[in-house]
């Protein structure tokens, strides 16, 4: 599949710049047949296929921030989370696990009784009437009113739980929603383990990720090794999903996290790992998939803020980048990366390789660093706390005896892209 596709648009591309030359392409087009490659190569700026129409960016949008999936089935019915919110997680403590609270759905008289300190950030009735305005990133909940008191009955999470953030605009934690940056403070394993229906065994594993962690085969191997959140944003062009590569798309991923982690309704089937989940109709899912990929692809990285990096010693490190350092045998096109093209031996890179050996294809596909600046920590299980710790590793697996101003100057250079 992964090379299959590749040589398709290879091929694709090769038809098109004849096509350019010759200006006869909608001949070509008829001759060759090429329509089932056209569509392999979606997200290539590819002149044939339109891109994806506004309306189904839109309508992924909503998907990917308030779409359950059903998944209230796992976080209500069997972790029964919204007794746990409503008993003991106050606004405060939310903050702290890492949730983000979306200003913009905040009304204003509550925005001002917040600034007037009126607001009891102590209580976890504040943080049931927070989930009834929809402004807990990442959750929904249903909140029924008996005798004038609000209850939460029902709760479920959504993509943007973890790969959302917000601004800070408004406090720490509170500001406008950031979709596709991942949440690094956000401590899945914490706020899981307040769950009454887990062993002691469990909450241990839980408890032992940390913030910006968490591990999506955990359920399936029992072994512990949580990766960072990474970005979902800067993935246009690339069909190669997870640090892995496990899949060729990011609706094979957007499916495996659905259906397996967040534990919404629908089928999943990955026969390199044994894995095949199927559930009763009807598939909340995947009529979903398309539209929630379209969104995604539309998000860019985010440019890095202006006087973030010294550009003439990012020039420099460009250099290094592409000579001395070897970085570019890897780090290609405008994505930086390979890994349209090829995975890596887990010899080849200086990460430990535990993780990989969990996956489908037990090898890594190199990442993508558009806006690496924004997400430290570093590598898939964050242990490069800079991008300074970063080059130094590759510095000694590669043996390349990098002087202190090339290292310096990659490093400028990382935080430009
Ligand atoms: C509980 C946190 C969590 C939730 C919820 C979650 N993800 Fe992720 N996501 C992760 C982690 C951790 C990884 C890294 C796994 C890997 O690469 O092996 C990941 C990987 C990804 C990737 C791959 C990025 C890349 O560089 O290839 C995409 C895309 C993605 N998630 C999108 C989604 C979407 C869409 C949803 C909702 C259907 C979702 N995620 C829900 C934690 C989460
Ligand atoms: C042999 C291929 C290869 C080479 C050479 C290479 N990289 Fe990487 N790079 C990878 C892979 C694969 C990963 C993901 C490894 C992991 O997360 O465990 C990665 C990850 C990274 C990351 C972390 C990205 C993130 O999102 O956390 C940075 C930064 C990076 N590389 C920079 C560099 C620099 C700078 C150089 C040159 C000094 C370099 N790479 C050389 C393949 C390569």
């Amino acid at each position: 599949m992964l090379s299959g596709s590749w040589i398709e648009c290879a091929l694709e591309k090769g038809r098109r710049s004849v096509r350019d030359r010759f200006q006869s392409w909608m001949l070509l087009f008829l001759i060759t047949g090429s329509a089932a490659s056209v569509v392999g190569c979606n997200s290539d700026r590819n002149p044939v296929e339109p891109p994806p129409s506004p309306q189904l960016i839109a309508s992924g949008k909503q998907i990917f921030r308030f779409d359950t999936f059903g998944d209230e089935k796992f976080w209500t019915d069997t972790l029964h989370m919204e007794r746990v919110i409503q008993a003991a997680v106050d606004p405060t403590t939310a903050l702290s696990v890492g949730l983000k609270v979306d200003m913009d759905t905040l009304p204003a008289a509550l925005v001002q009784a917040i600034q007037a300190g009126q607001v009891d950030l102590k209580s976890p009735a504040t943080t049931v009437a927070l989930i009834k305005l929809g402004a807990v990133v990442g959750v929904r909940g249903t909140v029924v009113t008996v005798n004038g008191r609000d209850s939460l009955t029902r709760v479920g999470i959504t993509c943007a739980l973890c790969h959302s953030t917000v601004d800070d605009a408004f406090a720490p934690g509170i500001g406008h929603r950031l979709d596709g940056w991942p949440n690094r403070d956000l401590n899945p394993g914490a706020i899981i383990a307040l769950s009454g229906a887990l062993t002691p065994a469990q909450k241990a594993v839980y408890n032992s990720w940390g913030a910006g962690k968490y591990d999506p085969r955990y359920n399936f191997d029992g072994k512990n090794g949580p990766t960072v959140i990474p970005p979902a944003y800067g993935l246009a062009g690339l069909h190669s999903v997870t640090f892995t590569g496990d899949g060729t798309d990011l609706e094979y991923w957007n499916r495996y996290v659905a259906v397996t982690q967040m534990h919404g309704q629908g089928n999943f089937s990955e026969p390199r790992l044994g894995i095949n989940v199927q559930q009763p109709a009807p598939n909340l899912v995947e009529p979903k998939l398309p539209a929630l990929q379209a969104y995604q692809l539309s998000l860019n990285a985010p440019v890095a803020p202006a006087g973030s990096f010294d550009a003439t010693a990012a020039a420099r490190g460009q250099v290094v980048f592409a000579g001395p350092g070897k970085c570019a045998q890897c780090h290609v096109g405008q994505e930086f990366t390979d890994g349209n093209t090829r995975l890596h031996a887990l010899s080849e890179i200086p990460t430990d390789p535990a993780y990989a050996l969990r996956t489908a294809t037990k090898q890594w596909r190199t990442s993508p660093l558009k806006g690496v600046w924004q997400h430290p920590p570093y590598f898939h299980d964050g242990s490069a706390a800079t991008l300074a710790d970063v080059v130094e590793r590759y510095n000694s697996k590669l043996a390349l005896n990098l002087t202190a101003q090339q290292k310096a100057d990659l490093v400028e250079y990382l935080k430009s892209l």
